[in-house]
């Protein structure tokens, strides 16, 4: 398997993840990188004589964009940002316009805020289908069948800690503030869901105190 090159925005990732930043199209133009990966996902999908293509993206965290009026809001306000080359725009923002411009489905399995409202619009103005965010595959998803089965069973949880011991690339890229407060935001926001589907223990509202630690660990054996 011989990975396609990708776009590097160094202020989207940890810096610590530089020296793996080997395999860059090449170009500052944000506008000619979104070309360059409708090209690859068109050629991929005529030399595989596909139906359907579906854009999964499963790189490094990224910090969340900042969602502002004139920037991002509308179809037409994001397109226009990438053609200013506004340093807002993200590669994954370039990887989902892109995906959603080629008909291609989109799936976030990180968890920053990649499907912002622009990107939403734009995805349904072209009937393409988005999802997101993160895979909650690993400790969120044992944390949310365990606050599953405690509030279905009428416990209340009052206080849920959570501790993450990350041993690859992910944790380390997850080291740092911004990158960090992404995956914090993610991993809250199935506790968040359980409190606002449940009004008969949650019937104020107020949610459990949850804290999230992140901790990297560079050799797990
Ligand atoms: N591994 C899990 O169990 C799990 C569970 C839930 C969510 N996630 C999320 O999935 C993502 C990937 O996790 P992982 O464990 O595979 O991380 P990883 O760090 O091992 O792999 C990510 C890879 O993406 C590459 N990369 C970074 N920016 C890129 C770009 N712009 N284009 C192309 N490649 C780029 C990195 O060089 C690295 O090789 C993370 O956001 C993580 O939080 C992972």
């Amino acid at each position: 398997l011989v990975p396609k090159p990708s776009i590097y925005y160094p202020d989207f990732i940890a810096s610590n993840q530089e020296d793996r930043a080997n395999n860059i199209i090449p170009g500052n133009s944000k506008w000619e990188h979104l070309e360059k990966i409708r090209k690859d996902i068109r050629e991929f999908k005529e030399k595989h004589k596909l139906e359907n293509v579906i854009v999964l993206w499963t790189a490094n965290t990224e910090r969340y964009t900042v969602i502002q009026e004139g920037l991002n809001t509308t179809s037409e306000e994001i397109l226009k940002s990438v053609k200013e080359n506004n340093s807002e725009i993200s590669p994954s923002n370039i990887f989902a316009i892109a995906a959603i411009l080629e008909g291609a489905h989109y799936i976030n399995g990180s968890p920053q805020n990649t499907l912002i409202p622009g990107i939403m619009e734009l995805a349904e103005k072209n009937s393409v289908f988005v999802g997101g965010d993160d895979f909650k595959s690993g400790q969120t998803k044992i944390k949310s069948a365990l606050v599953d089965f405690l509030v279905s069973s009428g416990l209340k949880p009052e206080s849920i800690v959570s501790y993450n011991h990350l041993g690859n690339n992910d944790g380390k890229n997850l080291s740092e503030a911004r990158q960090f407060r992404s995956k914090e935001i993610s991993k809250s926001s199935v506790v968040d869901d359980m409190v606002s589907a449940n009004n008969i223990l949650f019937e104020d509202g107020k949610k459990p105190d949850h804290c999230i630690v992140i901790k990297y660990v560079p050799f797990v054996g």
